[in-house]
């Protein structure tokens, strides 16, 4: 396939950006998205030119990474991630556009790669449970009813890479709150702390300038990994709760 790429390049942060233009030749239909930047950065690299900045690690849809807008859609056309977006999914002569996540509390680092710190401060904020440290428990201590168990395991699948807050116009982070709220809100183990974990994960939230969720459903769309719309309904929930208790 013969491609035109028109890619979002930036110095830094502090430095406009504008869309840059690129023409690549031999795109083979099994390459991974990210294969095919690694070959347009290889010709760059071969030209004496700065290569595109863009992020990655496990490539395999796990880690939460990466993140790209392409063609104007958070992880491209398919239900998935960057990384494991293929080339089969464009046709010969394409343009595709190729632009970093766009919200507020995602600054650009360089081109394509954001800081998604924001996320990691939320989590800090109440996503874990506190147990005692010792020998492991026998594994059917806390019994665990199994729709309890399947909602947390459906919640847990968020890998935080950030595509609900890309594909929001209100730039809300709503869905991955409300994932981590759901997923340790219905087991056992999160309850002790489930009060004060709700109200310190959304003052942080609207502290790291994320908007208001107002139920338009393009988080979910754009989710890699499916988490529904209602854990957003299960994060209200808990919050009004939480609110009654004083919290
Ligand atoms: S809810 Fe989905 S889109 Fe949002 S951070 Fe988690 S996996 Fe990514
Ligand atoms: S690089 Fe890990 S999910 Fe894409």
């Amino acid at each position: 396939m013969k491609l035109t790429l028109n890619i979002w390049r930036q110095a830094d942060s502090a430095s406009p950006g504008k869309i840059h233009n690129y023409e690549l030749d031999e795109v083979s239909e099994d390459m991974s998205f990210l294969e095919m930047l690694d070959v347009l950065n290889e010709e760059l690299n071969a030209k004496g030119e700065e290569p595109i900045a863009f992020d990655s690690d496990c490539r395999e849809g796990i880690c939460g990474m990466c993140g790209l807008m392409i063609n104007g859609e958070a992880h491209g056309p398919e239900v998935t991630t960057t990384c494991q977006l293929h080339m089969r999914s464009f046709k010969d002569g394409d343009s595709i556009t190729v632009e970093p996540w766009r919200a507020d509390a995602f600054p650009v680092v360089k081109d394509l790669v954001v800081d998604r710190g924001a996320l990691d401060r939320i989590i800090a904020q109440g996503g874990y449970i506190s147990v005692n440290t010792g020998a492991a428990p026998d594994a059917h201590a806390t019994p665990v009813p199994k729709d309890k168990a399947d909602r947390a395991f459906e919640a847990a699948a968020c890998i935080g890479c950030g595509a609900c807050v890309a594909a929001c116009p209100n730039g809300s982070a709503s869905l991955f709150l409300g994932a981590k709220i759901t997923h340790l809100g219905e087991l056992p183990q999160g309850q002790a702390e489930r009060d004060s974990r709700v109200v310190n994960m959304v003052g942080q939230h609207d502290h790291e300038g994320f908007g208001g969720c107002t139920n338009i459903g393009e988080c979910t769309a754009a989710c890699p990994k499916e988490i529904p719309l209602d854990v957003i309904s299960r994060l209200n929930w808990d919050l009004h709760a939480a609110l009654r208790h004083g919290k």
